[in-house]
C-alpha cells in the first residue's frame, strides 16, 4: 500500500490554480488568492481513498523553472489547468506542458496526467470536443474533468480523480510500441 499521493497543479497564469486549492480547503471560492498556495496535506481520514495527500501550487510568477522541474519529478500525478474560456491556455497543453513533463520524468515510470478545464461557469458549451482527441493521443493522461473553482462544481470530485490515478491507474504502465 502506497503511503502517500503527491498532486502537483500546473498551466498556464490566471487559470485559477490557486482558487482551486483553496476552494477545495475552504468550501467556498475565495474573492483573493496569493500567487501561490504552500504546500498542503490533507489527513488519510479525511480523503476518498485514506491516503494522506499532498497538494502542491505552482506559480511562474514565484517559482523558478528549476522549482518547478524538480516539483514535477516529485509528483505521483500532475493535473494541468486550463481555463474553459481561454483557448490559448488550451493549446498551451499540448504545445508546452505535457513535453515539458515528459522531458522532467523518469521514462520508466508513468507519471499520470489529468486535465483540468477550469472557469465552467463562465462558458455555455463544454471543452470536451478539444480535450477528448488530446486523451486519445496520449496515453499518460489518464482523464479529464471540468469544473469551477468559483461555484465549487467537480472540485472535490477532482482531487478524488487525482488520488485514483495514482492508486487504481487504469491506462498502460508502459508502452513499449509509443517509445522509438
Ligand atoms: P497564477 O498563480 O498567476 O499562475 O494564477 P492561478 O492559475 O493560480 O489563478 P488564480 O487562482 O490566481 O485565479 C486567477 C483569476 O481567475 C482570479 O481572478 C480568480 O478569481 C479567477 N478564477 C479562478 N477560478 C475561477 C472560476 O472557476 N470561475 C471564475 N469565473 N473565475 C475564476
Ligand atoms: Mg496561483
Amino acid at each position: 500500500m502506497r503511503k502517500d499521493v503527491r498532486i502537483l497543479l500546473v498551466g498556464e497564469p490566471k487559470v485559477g490554480k490557486t482558487s482551486l486549492i483553496m476552494s477545495l480547503v475552504s468550501e467556498e471560492f475565495p474573492d483573493v488568492v496569493p500567487y501561490r498556495v504552500e504546500e498542503i496535506t490533507i489527513p488519510a481520514d479525511v480523503t476518498p481513498e485514506r491516503v494522506p495527500t499532498h497538494i502542491v501550487d505552482y506559480s511562474e510568477a514565484e517559482q523558478t523553472d528549476e522549482q518547478l522541474f524538480q516539483e514535477i519529478s516529485k509528483a505521483n500525478v500532475i493535473c494541468i489547468v486550463y481555463a474553459v474560456n481561454n483557448k490559448k491556455s488550451i493549446e498551451k497543453v499540448t504545445n508546452h506542458w505535457i513535453p515539458l513533463i515528459t522531458e522532467n520524468t523518469d521514462k520508466d515510470s508513468r507519471v499520470p496526467l489529468i486535465l483540468v478545464g477550469n472557469k465552467s461557469d463562465l462558458v455555455e458549451h463544454s471543452s470536451m470536443e478539444t480535450i477528448l482527441p488530446i486523451m486519445n493521443q496520449y496515453s499518460e493522461v489518464e482523464t479529464c474533468v471540468e469544473c469551477s473553482a468559483k461555484n465549487l462544481k467537480n472540485i472535490s470530485e477532482l482531487f478524488y480523480y487525482a488520488q485514483k490515478a495514482v492508486l487504481h491507474p487504469t491506462g498502460p504502465l508502459y508502452c513499449p510500441e509509443k517509445k522509438d
